[in-house]
């Protein structure tokens, strides 16, 4: 792959943040808006995330159903609109699970179409050597294991991972072995907070907790939870630092109720004079 862009924060950048103990900031957008937000806002990382299938595609409960092609076109969006934090695309159900060439194949389409830097995929097993290949073709990976969406099903649910300490063990092990893959860092979602930290102190890459307590490098939030954009549900690990979707909905409110009460527009808002109707037709008509 070629260099980063000017001004972009440098990937390495991230380990040496891990070394000096500063905590690295990483928040999810799907559209140039949201990325300019978190732009203005200084966070180091925008993750693309297959969350997208839930909070902006209208599919209930599942991240599974998204597509390549929705989230490369989502991935490009916010692409467009983010200078310097690194943007890292989410490679969706089906995307890397069957081949690590086609894994390979799909990370290629999200920093040559999509314009990511780096892309994360779900789990170990087999998503080590995922990792390894997409490494190999000079992609950076970020791995994610505990709570992993896509196969939710498969754990029991969206529930918290690494209850027993064989379980716990287990985690540990998977983290070691992405790193080991190369993965640049690894998400720990829903784990108990001591997991997160003994994982934190055995890697060396930084992890980037969600429900994974304060030891973690970085945390991440879904952007609608922490904007309270998304208000139906609330994981334990949400803190919501706005409450923008009753904003938006008493707005638009305020917005109907001013149309039909004829209040808006105003004269002010409209481009000719509507107390002199005559001679804005003649101005317009001749
Ligand atoms: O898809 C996503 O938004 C994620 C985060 C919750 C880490 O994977």
């Amino acid at each position: 792959m070629s260099g980063p862009p000017a001004g972009k924060l440098p990937l390495t950048e991230l380990a040496e943040m891990k070394r000096r103990g500063e905590k690295i900031v990483m928040v999810t957008a799907y559209d140039a808006p949201g990325a300019r937000f978190a732009e203005d806002a200084g966070v180091d990382l925008i993750l693309v995330g297959d969350t997208a299938a839930m909070v902006v595609l209208g599919h209930e409960g599942t991240t599974v159903p998204v597509t390549m092609d929705e989230m490369l076109f989502l991935t490009k969006t916010v692409a467009r609109a983010a200078y310097r934090p690194i943007v890292v695309g989410d490679m969706p159900f089906g995307s890397y699970q069957v081949s690590d060439e086609d894994a390979v194949r799909n990370a290629i389409r999200f920093v040559k179409e999509a314009r990511a830097e780096a892309v994360k995929l779900e789990g170990a097993g087999p998503s080590v050597s995922r990792a390894r290949a997409i490494v190999g073709a000079g992609i950076p990976v970020m791995g994610h294991v505990g709570l992993t969406p896509q196969s939710a099903t498969m754990l029991g649910g969206f529930k918290t991972q690494g209850k027993t300490s064989e379980a716990a063990r287990k985690l540990v092990t998977e983290a070691l072995e992405l790193e080991a893959a190369g993965c640049f860092a690894v998400v720990l979602e829903a784990v108990p907070a001591p997991v997160g930290a003994e994982i934190t102190r055995r890697l060396t890459v930084p992890t980037i907790g969600i429900g994974a307590g304060a030891d973690c490098d970085g945390q991440v939030l879904v952007y609608h939870d922490l904007l309270g954009l998304e208000e139906r549900i609330a994981p334990r690990f949400v803190r919501r630092y706005a409450q923008l979707g009753s904003e938006a909905r008493e707005a638009i409110a305020a917005y109907a109720a001013d149309v039909r009460s004829g209040k808006f527009p105003s004269a002010a808002e409209s481009y000719a004079d509507p107390t002199r109707p005559a001679e804005v037709v003649a101005q317009l008509y001749g």
